[in-house]
C-alpha cells in the first residue's frame, strides 16, 4: 500500500480523531480509574500496560528485515506471521466497539480510506489503513518488497495477481502492447478474525486491492518500505477480463486451473487519496535502530 507521495498529510490537530467522510477513526484510551486505598503504600508512578504483541511483531521485524535486495527466508516468514495470526485489534489500541466500526451503512459521497503509521524506518514500515463501508485500495504493486497484511477488523474483498510468465504473454498476442498479462493469485472475501497473509516481490499476489464490506483495519508490515528515491514507487493499475484481448486461442495456464487477467498501469486514482493520522495506540519501544 501506497506510503508518501500522494497521499494527503497528516492532521494532528485533530488529536486522536479524524473526521473521514463523517466517520472518526479513533483509538481506546485508557481510561481505568485506579483506586486509592487507604494504608496501602501508593504507587509513585503509573505504568502503561506493556503493548506485548506489538513489541514481538517490532522486535521479530528488526531482526528479520535485512533491507532493500532481502526476502526473509521461510523459517522468518512463518516467525512473522504466527506473531500476526495471534495479535487482536486491542494490541494497536483498536476496539470492534469504537464508532468509526460501528458504522455499518455507507458514507456520502466517496469513502475515504485513513492509514497511520506506527513506525518507519529503513528495513521496514508497520501502517494500519482504515477503510470505511464501500472504501477501496486500488489495485498496485509492491516492487520489490515482502508484505505482509493482518486483517484485524471488518470484512473486505481482496484480489490479487502477480505477473504471467512472459512467454505466456507473447502467446497471448492480440493485447495491446501496453498491456500486460498476470495470473490471478487471490479473489475472494476475507472477515477478520483471521489468519495473515504474504506476499513477496514476485509471488503470492505482489499487486493487489481491497474493498470493504464493512469498516475495516488491516495492519501492513512492510519490508522495505516504499521509496521513490530508491526505485520502490508505488504503480497503479486497471484491470481488464482476459477474454477482452485474448487470440482466440486457449488461455495459457488453463488446464491448471489458472486465472488472468490484463494489467494496464495507471496513474494514481484520483479518488483514491488517504488521510494519515497519528497513531496513539501502544507505543514500541525501539532499544536499538532497525
Ligand atoms: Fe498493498
Amino acid at each position: 500500500m501506497r506510503i508518501g507521495a500522494g497521499m494527503v498529510g497528516q492532521h494532528h490537530s485533530h488529536g486522536s480523531n479524524i473526521n473521514n467522510g463523517g466517520h472518526k477513526v479513533g483509538y481506546i484510551t485508557n481510561t481505568k480509574v485506579i483506586k486509592k486505598k487507604r494504608y496501602i503504600r501508593r504507587v509513585k508512578r503509573r505504568v502503561p500496560p506493556l503493548p506485548i504483541a506489538l513489541q514481538e511483531l517490532f522486535d521479530a521485524c528488526r531482526d528479520i528485515f535485512k533491507g532493500p535486495g532481502t526476502v526473509p527466508p521461510p523459517e522468518d516468514v512463518q516467525r512473522l506471521s504466527r506473531i500476526l495470526d495471534n495479535m487482536k485489534p486491542e494490541d494497536v489500541g483498536l476496539s470492534e466497539e469504537l464508532q468509526f466500526f460501528k458504522t455499518k451503512n455507507g458514507v456520502k459521497g466517496v469513502p475515504r480510506v485513513t492509514y497511520t503509521t506506527i513506525c518507519k524506518c529503513d528495513n521496514f514500515s508497520l501502517c494500519i489503513f482504515f477503510l470505511p463501508s464501500g472504501g477501496v485500495i486500488p489495485l498496485h504493486n509492491h516492487p520489490g518488497m515482502t508484505v505482509f497484511n493482518k486483517l484485524l477488523l471488518g470484512s473486505m474483498h481482496i484480489k490479487s495477481y502477480d505477473w504471467a510468465d512472459p512467454i505466456d504473454s507473447s502467446n497471448a498476442s492480440s493485447a495491446p502492447s501496453h498491456l500486460r498479462l498476470a495470473n490471478v493469485k487471490a479473489d475472494g472475501i476475507l472477515t477478520a478474525p483471521c489468519n495473515s497473509s504474504v506476499l513477496y516481490p514476485t509471488t503470492g499476489g505482489n499487486i493487489h486491492a481491497f474493498t470493504a464490506r464493512t469498516p475495516s483495519a488491516i495492519l501492513d508490515v512492510i519490508g522495505p518500505p516504499y521509496s521513490k528515491e530508491d526505485g520502490r514507487d508505488c504503480s497503479y493499475y486497471k484491470e481488464f477480463p482476459y477474454s477482452a484481448f485474448s487470440s482466440g486461442e486457449t488461455c495459457p495456464g488453463i488446464e491448471d486451473g489458472k486465472s488472468y487477467g490484463w494489467l494496464e498501469e495507471i496513474d494514481m486514482p484520483e479518488n483514491s487519496q488517504m488521510d494519515g493520522i497519528e497513531y496513539l495506540g501502544p507505543q514500541v519501544m525501539e532499544t536499538s535502530s532497525c
